[in-house]
């Protein structure tokens, strides 16, 4: 595995994110909402980062298969989402890739009436964007290779690791 971005860098940038949403949110009822699985280790360092009092939910997606690296049928599970009615919701996600993860759940969200919707994603993949929409928020611009790690998953394993790797085509 190719080590992308350190442990040490991603906590300088979520840090940086953090302070710079701490200022957008203050006194305003924010809830960040996580996509489950790959948001996990993103989201714990993001919202320690956050200053301002907020709350926090998940949702799940997935759009990934096994072994797979390309995008099957997305899935959304908003179950687990708590009311969002006249808050400021703030949707995070691992990667944002083609985009469809993202934009599928800004709609899903609209309906439950939210004051205002904004997506962060720690990683932008370039050049795979497949909507219009692009995240409010992110952390690292990256070039179109599959990454693991720091929440990521190939196949389910990997997420645990602190820092982002590429895994070469021989390791897929
Ligand atoms: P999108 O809907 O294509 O933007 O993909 C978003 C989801 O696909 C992310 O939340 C990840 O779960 C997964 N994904 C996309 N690219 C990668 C990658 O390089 N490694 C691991 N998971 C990825
Ligand atoms: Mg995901």
């Amino acid at each position: 595995m190719r080590r992308l971005i350190e442990h040490d860098a991603i906590e300088q940038r979520v840090s940086e994110l953090g302070a710079e949403l701490s200022e957008i949110y203050r006194g305003k009822d924010l809830t960040v909402v996580g996509v489950l699985t790959g948001c996990m280790l993103f989201m714990a360092d993001l919202v320690r980062a956050i200053d301002v009092p907020h709350r926090i939910g998940v949702v799940h997606a997935s759009s990934y298969r096994g072994r797979s690296t390309r995008p099957g049928e997305l899935a959304l599970d908003t179950q687990l989402l708590p009311d969002i009615r006249g808050r400021d919701v703030l949707i995070v996600d691992d990667i944002f890739d083609t985009g469809n993860t993202l934009s599928h759940l800004v709609e899903a969200l609209q309906s439950a009436g939210p004051n205002s919707i904004r997506t962060a994603a720690l990683l932008l993949k370039e050049g795979r964007a497949e909507v219009e929409m692009r995240p409010d928020f992110s952390g690292f611009t990256i070039p179109d290779v599959f990454v693991v790690g720091y929440g990521l998953d190939y196949n389910d394993d990997y997420r645990h690791l602190p820092f982002i790797g590429a895994l070469d085509e021989s390791e897929l």
